[in-house]
C-alpha cells in the first residue's frame, strides 16, 4: 500500500515538485468538527487513496471512523490529476466517541483499509478542553487572518499553541511556563495567544501582541484581558527596548512578507529579544508547494533556487487596514536563505518541515 501511494505521488504530482520528499505529502483537510451526545462528527476532504474511496479512513485517536464520501469539485479542480479527487470529499462519524468537550486532544489521521499507519506528516490534533475561555471575532475580523472557519479559530489555536511549547521544549528543555516575558509578532485576534496565556501564562510577567491590523489590535484589547495590545508600524522600530522578550513567536507572518521587509523585521526581532532567547516562526517552503500549487508553479520553484525567497504573490486579507496595498504578500523561502540571510545573529536550534499544515517552523536563539 504505502508504495502504491508513493509511486503514484511521484508520477501524477510530484513531477513538478523535485525537491519534495515524498513522505511528507498526503492531500487531506479537516473542515468542521461537532462533537454531540451522538458522538463525533467530522467533515472535510481526503483524496482517495489509490482512488478508492473505500480505502481512505480517517481515525480519531486510533479509532476508525464510519466514512461516508460524496462529490465535490472544488478539490478536483485542486488536483486535476489524483485518481477520483472529485469523490474526497467526506462525512466521517464515530458515535462511540461522544461526551464533553474536556476529553483533551483529537489526533486524526488519514489511513488505508488495513488500517496501516500513510508515510505521511500531516496530522491534524484539536483539543476542545478550554473552549470556554477563548473569545471568538466575528467572521469579517477572522478573515483578516485568511479563511479559518470560525469553529476552527479555537481548535486550530489550541493546537498552535500546544506545538510552539512543543517545539520550544525540544530545544530548550522549558516551554512557555517557565517565561518571564512572551510577545506574539502578528498576533491578529489573538487566536493563538489567548491560548499561550491561558495555559502557560500564569507566571508570566509579560504577555504581549503586537500587529499591524488596528482593527483586530482594538478588538483584542477590548475582549482579551491580560495581555498587552499594541498595533505597530508596517515597518520597525516597534516600541520595545532593546532585549524585552525572552520568547517571540510569529505564525505565518513571515509567509507574507517581502523580502526587504521580511530582513528588516528579522533584525528589530533579533534587537528586542534577549540574548539567549527564542524566535520561533513558520515559512512556506517547498514541502507546502503541492498542497497550495498542486499543478506546480514553476515560478516560485525558479525563484527559490535562485534567490532563495519568492514574494511575488500579492495577498488581499489586510488590504482594509494597511496604507501600503503592496505590502502583504505571499511570500515562499528555501532552507538555505532563512539559515543564511535570516540566521545572521541567531544559532539555528530547530526546523521542522510540514509542521502544522503546510507551513515549516524554525527555532531560532539569539546569539
Ligand atoms: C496569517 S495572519 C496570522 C495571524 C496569527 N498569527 C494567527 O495565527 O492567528 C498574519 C498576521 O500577520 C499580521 N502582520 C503582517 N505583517 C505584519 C508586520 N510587519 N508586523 C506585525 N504583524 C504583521 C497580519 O495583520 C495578520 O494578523
Amino acid at each position: 500500500m504505502t508504495g502504491l501511494i508513493n509511486s503514484r505521488i511521484s508520477n501524477e504530482v510530484l513531477h513538478n515538485h523535485a525537491s519534495l520528499n515524498p513522505q511528507m505529502f498526503y492531500g487531506w483537510n479537516i473542515n468542521h468538527i461537532s462533537r454531540t451526545s451522538a458522538g463525533l462528527k467530522v467533515l472535510g476532504w481526503a483524496l482517495p487513496l489509490d482512488g478508492l474511496v473505500d480505502n481512505t479512513f480517517l481515525y480519531c485517536n486510533g479509532v476508525r471512523a464510519e466514512m461516508q464520501f460524496e462529490t465535490d469539485t472544488v478539490v478536483e479542480e485542486m488536483f486535476p490529476t489524483w485518481p477520483n479527487a472529485g469523490a474526497a470529499s467526506f462525512r466521517a462519524s464515530w458515535p462511540q466517541l461522544s461526551g464533553t468537550r474536556a476529553e483533551g486532544l483529537l489526533v486524526f489521521d488519514i489511513r488505508a483499509a488495513d488500517g496501516g499507519m500513510l508515510p505521511i506528516k500531516h496530522r491534524m490534533m484539536f483539543d476542545f478542553s478550554d473552549e470556554g475561555l477563548i473569545v471568538v471575532p466575528d467572521a469579517d475580523l477572522i478573515s483578516h487572518i485568511g479563511a479559518t472557519p470560525p469553529q476552527m479559530f479555537i481548535q486550530t489555536g489550541r493546537t498552535l499553541a500546544m506545538q510552539f511549547d512543543a517545539a520550544l521544549r525540544a530545544v530548550h528543555g522549558k516551554g512557555f511556563e517557565s517565561q518571564t516575558a512572551v510577545l506574539e509578532w502578528g498576533c491578529g485576534p489573538a487566536r493563538v495567544l489567548q491560548h499561550i496565556k491561558h495555559l502557560y501564562g500564569d507566571a508570566m510577567s509579560t504577555i504581549a501582541g503586537i500587529d499591524v491590523d488596528s482593527v483586530a489590535i482594538d478588538w483584542c484589547k477590548s475582549r482579551v484581558p491580560g495581555v498587552e495590545f499594541k498595533t505597530c508600524e508596517l515597518n520597525p522600530p516597534v516600541d520595545y527596548p532593546d532585549a524585552s522578550f525572552d520568547v517571540i513567536y510569529a505564525y505565518s507572518v513571515l509567509t507574507h512578507l517581502r523580502k526587504r521587509d521580511a530582513e528588516r523585521w528579522i533584525e528589530e526581532i533579533h534587537r528586542i529579544l534577549r540574548p539567549g532567547g527564542h524566535f520561533i516562526f513558520t515559512t512556506l517552503g517547498v514541502s507546502s508547494l503541492p498542497w497550495l500549487h498542486p499543478s506546480g508553479e514553476s515560478s516560485i520553484e525558479t525563484a527559490l533556487r535562485m534567490n532563495g525567497i519568492y514574494d511575488g504573490a500579492k495577498n488581499t486579507d489586510i488590504d482594509s487596514v494597511i496604507s501600503d496595498q503592496d505590502y502583504y504578500r505571499n511570500t515562499w523561502v528555501s532552507d538555505r536563505y532563512v539559515q543564511s540571510i535570516w540566521g545572521e545573529g541567531f544559532d539555528i536550534m530547530l526546523s521542522e518541515v510540514c509542521f502544522h499544515h503546510y507551513q515549516d517552523v524554525w527555532v531560532f536563539r539569539k546569539r
